[in-house]
């Protein structure tokens, strides 16, 4: 990628509604180099990619925007990982991995890890609000949820940054471009996390315990007769891949939405004070940031035969890139898209996805994201900007959110 193809990619991450807009009022499907894909802009057409799964792989979902080259790729070697995950694989191995992440994340198990975060969120309040300023992506959206899912995956405490910190620099390495001294050093920092995850994979593999970590473990390496066993080469691959996966899944879209419901909040301070008089609409606020700054911004498919999708004939082999950010302002599904508003009547978004592969995590960030409303509005009710500069989004597809969120109070 030269120069200027990182720059137009870069704008494009920044701020993707205007090519949104230009190819929802295109005819058929609009091909956008930057992505090297089909852009899918119409909720109708979003919903049916979703709905056929058999004519639209996910093996390409996390087809990284960047590919690194041959020294980050070696150094990339002496980690764990490589294999299908539950996001990017079809069928009966898709739903073979994703069964026990469900189960992970079942009614029960998300209403017992509830008062933890709701813990961890007043302690992360506490450590600022004497203050009168922060900045809350640093000092609250970044951290939460990531405490919230090492708990619930079973990881020590004093475990958790570096977990963290490894997916940040996987998403780094994988979806910005860098110089290769800094993927370098990206790709070192992910070795480490993925090292630290075989650790519990060995551990919990040998004595389990009550999380996440050992009934994954159980339920993807259950091989009847060498249960008990030592794990393989190969299978202690597939699962640092599958914790890997889970954790970023499990604590960058979280952080992200946590961001970005803050700075509209404060962008429509009118809404932010009639929050803080109506708690009750927390649970609408949290649905309309996800719908108009969605996180995930789209993923990626790519067809396994000729496919017709809104009059464009794909060839087999076609990636089309799937962008609920883009149907979620489509305007023949919600009444001015482009407006922030949460008190509109609810309508089905596709923030979380939909079909085979929606989000199984979404009640988990929901929880968080209404634990922090709830605690903000009644501990700081007079939460603002504290700058008139624009603040600056953080250039990604998939976990878009502020770069820096300075509020004053
Ligand atoms: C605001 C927070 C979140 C957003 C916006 C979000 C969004 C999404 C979306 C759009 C998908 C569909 C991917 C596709 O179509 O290929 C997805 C899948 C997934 N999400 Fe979430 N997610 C969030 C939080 C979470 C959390 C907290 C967890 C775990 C604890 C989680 C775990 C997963 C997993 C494992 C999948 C893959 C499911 C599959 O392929 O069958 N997510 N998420």
């Amino acid at each position: 990628m030269d120069r200027h193809e990182h720059a137009r990619l870069d704008a494009l991450q920044r701020d993707p509604y205007p090519h949104y807009a230009r190819a929802r009022n295109a005819e058929g499907l609009t091909f956008v180099p930057e992505l090297d894909a089909w852009l899918v802009a119409r909720d109708a057409d979003v919903r049916e990619v979703l709905r056929r799964p058999e004519a639209f792989s996910s093996a390409n979902a996390l087809r990284p925007d960047v590919l690194p080259g041959p020294t980050v790729l070696a150094e990339m070697g002496r980690g764990f990982g490589g294999r299908p995950v539950v996001v990017s694989s079809d069928g009966a191995l898709h739903q073979r991995l994703r069964a026990p992440v469900v189960q992970g994340l079942s009614p029960s198990r998300v209403a017992a890890v509830v008062p933890y975060a709701a813990e961890r969120a007043a302690e992360l309040i506490d450590g600022f609000a004497a203050r009168g300023s922060a900045d809350l992506m640093a000092e609250y959206a970044l951290k939460l949820p990531g405490q919230v899912i090492g708990h619930l995956i079973g990881l020590d405490p004093a475990d958790v940054p570096l977990a963290v910190h490894g997916g940040y620099r996987a998403e780094q390495l994988l979806f910005r471009p860098m110089e290769e001294a800094d993927q370098l050093a990206a790709a070192r920092d992910i070795v480490e996390m993925q090292h630290l995850l075989d650790t519990y994979v060995r551990e919990r593999h040998a004595h389990p315990r009550d999380d996440l970590c050992s009934s994954l473990i159980a339920a993807l390496t259950a091989r009847g007769e060498s249960a008990g066993d030592e794990l393989t080469l190969d299978e202690r691959h597939e699962m640092v891949a599958h914790l890997q996966n889970f954790l970023l899944a499990g604590h960058l879209t979280t952080s992200a939405l946590t961001g970005s419901l803050l700075l509209h909040l404060m962008h429509h301070r009118a809404q932010w004070e009639l929050l803080c008089e109506k708690p009750e609409l927390i649970p609408a606020a949290v649905e309309e940031a996800a719908r108009y700054d969605s996180p995930i911004q789209g993923f990626r498919r790519i067809t396994t035969r000729p496919v017709v999708l809104s009059g464009t004939e794909l060839p087999t082999g076609a990636v089309v890139f799937v962008a609920y950010g883009s149907a979620n302002r489509d305007p023949s599904r919600h009444e001015r898209p482009d407006v922030f508003d949460i008190t509109r009547p609810p309508a089905r978004h596709l923030a979380f996805g939909y079909g085979v592969h929606g989000c199984p995590g979404s009640q988990l960030a929901r929880e968080q994201l209404r634990i922090t409303l709830e605690l903000l509005t009644a501990r700081l009710p007079g939460l603002r900007l504290a700058e008139d500069r624009p603040v600056v989004m953080r250039p990604t597809m998939i976990h878009r959110s502020p770069e820096e969120l300075p509020l004053t109070w």
